[in-house]
């Protein structure tokens, strides 16, 4: 059988390359007889603040044809929350849980990974400076390079667990944005986050969305997301991990090909929450087929 496990963080292997992305499986707490978290590769916890947040107003999630807008505005139940709910299930799993951290501000982003640092259960965190469905912070650090790295580099000082940044597309120059973050200290780099996106009731003569403005995720936003994935996977050392309209086994094996270390499955899941763990099938019996034994014969195959 061919070998799926990878060397993604310092000190942290994986057992497959596909990973739950943050939002899109809340804490991983839920029953879901479809889909067995211990057949991932790790799982991103939905985005966690220093305190609880009620989220934005309704509507929230509206689909279009080709992908999902949503405008969540970060609900979650806060740190201290995860700490004790969470943490203590996720000590007992054998899949790496890492924990999706937001802030309003650095200071709020170091405090933020010093609570989360050594508590057991916790493999990993992803620094979220990319959403783009709150009114401050976040994506208002994601946006420069200087600010991004600002914030990973607070990150880093704060704790000892290892920190993978997560990018926006809203950007002008997402290379930079990733040169930037590994300057400053980050082991990984997960992108792409939601493209900022709308749309207008023409009957109400307005925006479906509470927030007026959501991000768009799905197989609309894959073709960017994986010429994103190219570009940073040739300009920085660390690992990066592909996301962004990742629906099939062969848009996962794009997304290794041009360069990324692993994947992550967000909206997809919420249509088929099976999606994941058939992902993970589908490269197998793509290593079988084409005869490869191992991730990095599929890692960067298409640069080469
Ligand atoms: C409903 C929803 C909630 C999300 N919440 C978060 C979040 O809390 N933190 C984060 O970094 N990304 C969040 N995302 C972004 C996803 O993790 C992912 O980066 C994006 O949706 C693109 O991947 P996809 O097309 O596979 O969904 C969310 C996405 C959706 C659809």
């Amino acid at each position: 059988m061919p070998d799926l496990s990878i060397q993604l963080l310092p000190g942290l292997k994986l057992k497959n390359p596909v990973i739950a992305a943050s939002g899109t499986a809340g804490y991983g707490d839920e029953p879901n007889r479809l889909c067995d978290i211990a057949d991932l590769g790790a799982f991103v916890c939905k985005g966690t603040t220093l305190k609880p947040r009620a989220g934005n107003p309704q509507p929230r999630i509206m689909e279009t044809p080709y992908g999902l807008l949503n405008a969540i505005g970060l609900q979650n139940p806060g740190v201290e929350a995860v700490i004790e709910k969470y943490a203590p299930l996720w000590a007992g799993w054998t899949t790496p849980i890492f924990v999706n951290i937001a802030a309003e501000s650095v200071d709020e982003y170091a405090k933020l990974a010093h609570r989360l640092d050594k508590v057991p259960g916790i493999a990993a965190l992803e620094v979220n400076i990319s959403c783009p469905n709150v009114a401050a912070g976040c994506l208002e650090f994601g946006s420069t390079p200087e600010s991004a790295a600002a914030v990973t580099r607070a990150v880093k000082n704060a704790t000892s667990l290892p920190v993978i940044v997560k990018l926006t597309p809203n950007t002008s120059d997402i290379v930079a944005l990733a040169q930037a973050v590994e300057s400053a200290g980050a082991d990984a780099v997960s992108l792409i986050n939601t493209l900022r996106g709308m749309a207008i009731d023409i009957k109400k003569r307005k925006p479906v969305l509470g927030n007026i403005t959501g991000g768009l995720s799905g197989s609309a936003v894959k073709p960017v997301a994986l010429a994103m994935v190219y570009r940073v996977a040739g300009a920085v050392k660390v690992p990066v991990i592909g996301c962004g309209g990742i629906t099939t086994g062969e848009d996962a094996i794009e997304f290794l090909m041009a360069g990324a270390t692993a994947v992550e499955v967000g909206t997809a899941a919420l249509v088929n929450p099976r999606a994941p763990i058939e992902i993970v099938k589908s490269i197998e019996n793509y290593m079988l087929e084409w005869k490869l034994t191992e991730m990095s014969q599929l890692i960067g195959a298409a640069r080469r």
